[in-house]
């Protein structure tokens, strides 16, 4: 299980369901009302962030090409996948296919309250620290920068000048995100 000891059901069930319990709710909590998702798949993580969170303006971006890993054979099928179960929020919700390091270079500068960086797969190995810096500058100053499992390339943050304090869990109320964490843009 992702390298992890085991939790106790309770912990595991909120390791495995951080897209239902923390994401959706950390951004209500921080009342964040414009963002972009990289890596958004089938739209698993924009269905519930975007249910939990009726004022929210969310942007997703996927390759939605096969890529080495076992959770990506099929990925090519995940486009359609991900427009269909994002249907019911039109008007809110715009997906871009392509690669992310490329496509981050049309977005504004400064424009979004939150990022959620969900690319820790192999494909971007030694790419985050271009893309986490492009990242930075499309965040609005003191925006935040969200990751799954941002502990697989923390080496990537502190190249940019990031210090572990820095890299923060995320909270929901006084519980304590089992996979989520952030930095703030300053
Ligand atoms: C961990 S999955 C995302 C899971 C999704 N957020 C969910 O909740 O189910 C990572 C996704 O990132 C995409 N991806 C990887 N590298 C990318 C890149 N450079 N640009 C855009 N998407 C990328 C993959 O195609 C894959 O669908």
């Amino acid at each position: 299980m992702e390298n992890r000891k085991w939790l106790g059901p309770i912990r595991w069930i909120r390791f495995k369901c951080w897209f239902i319990f923390d994401l959706p709710y950390f951004i209500k909590q921080h009342q964040l009302e414009t963002g972009l998702e990289l890596g958004a798949k089938a739209g698993r993580s924009m269905f519930h962030t975007l249910r939990v969170n009726p004022s929210l303006q969310l942007t997703g971006i996927d390759l939605w090409e096969v890529i080495e890993g076992g959770a990506y054979k099929n990925n090519d099928a995940n486009e359609n996948k991900c427009r269909e179960r994002l249907k019911r929020f039109t008007g809110r919700v715009n997906l871009l296919r392509g690669d992310a390091v490329l496509l981050a270079d049309n977005l504004e500068n400064e424009s979004l309250d939150f990022i959620f960086y969900d690319l820790a797969c192999k494909h971007m190995e030694e790419r985050h620290p271009e893309l986490l810096a492009k990242c930075l500058a499309k965040l609005r100053r003191g925006g935040l920068l969200i990751g799954r499992d941002f502990r697989n390339f923390r080496g990537s943050f502190y190249e940019l000048g990031f210090v572990e304090k820095d890299i923060q869990r995320c909270t929901i109320g006084s519980r304590t995100s089992e996979r989520l964490e952030y930095v703030v843009k300053t």
